[in-house]
């Protein structure tokens, strides 16, 4: 798995200083709010697991899986699977791996509105400002990342590399086979 790794951008311990700083940031916003934290399956969760921890006050934790339709980019249209969290009069924070084109966060935090949350902001582990296509702006970032496909920490290719504690860019080859 390493050995498909031609550089690493966001090592393990610049992830460890980003959850201390979101961590602090998030408890000195909600920690009198009982917020309801929100992760988007799958990508979410080693950095949900991680950040919940730095998080030393009351709060409620659920999940929302969506799928975006691959191929019809243009329609901005978002499933969600299931169930959406009761979330009237709450406080959310949404998690997910990387904001991209905005797609994803922003029909998310539309339904959400739509339900009854009283607020809904949204965490980031890493941001793509160029690949930005709505408008759409998420509070809490770990940092940046340029427009290129990264994996690892929650983030795949083809369903792989989520497990990896960094996160890095894949070497050509292994989008060849
Ligand atoms: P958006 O809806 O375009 O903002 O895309 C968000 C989703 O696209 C993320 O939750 C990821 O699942 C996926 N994604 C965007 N960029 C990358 C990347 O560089 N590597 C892996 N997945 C990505
Ligand atoms: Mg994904």
């Amino acid at each position: 798995m390493h050995n498909d790794i031609e550089k690493i951008y966001v090592s393990e311990n610049e992830i460890n200083d980003m959850l201390n700083r979101l961590g602090k940031e998030i408890t000195n916003d909600y920690k009198d709010r009982n917020p309801l934290i929100i992760g988007l399956l799958k990508g979410c969760l080693p950095f949900m697991s991680d950040l919940v921890k730095k998080l030393d006050f009351p709060l409620t934790l659920n999940y929302i899986k969506a799928s975006s339709y691959q191929g019809i980019e243009s329609t901005g249209f978002i499933t969600i699977e299931g169930k959406v969290p009761d979330v009237k009069g709450r406080d959310v924070i949404v998690i997910d791996d990387i904001l991209d084109t905005g797609r994803t966060l922003d029909s998310i935090r539309r339904v959400l509105v739509e339900h009854g949350a009283n607020s809904v902001e949204l965490c980031v582990l890493l941001d793509k400002p160029e690949g930005r296509k709505f408008d759409i702006h998420a509070k809490y970032v770990g940092g940046p990342v340029p427009n290129e496909f990264v994996v690892g920490y929650g983030l795949d290719y083809n369903e792989h590399y989520r497990n990896l504690p960094y996160i890095g860019v894949l070497k050509p080859r292994v989008y060849q086979k």
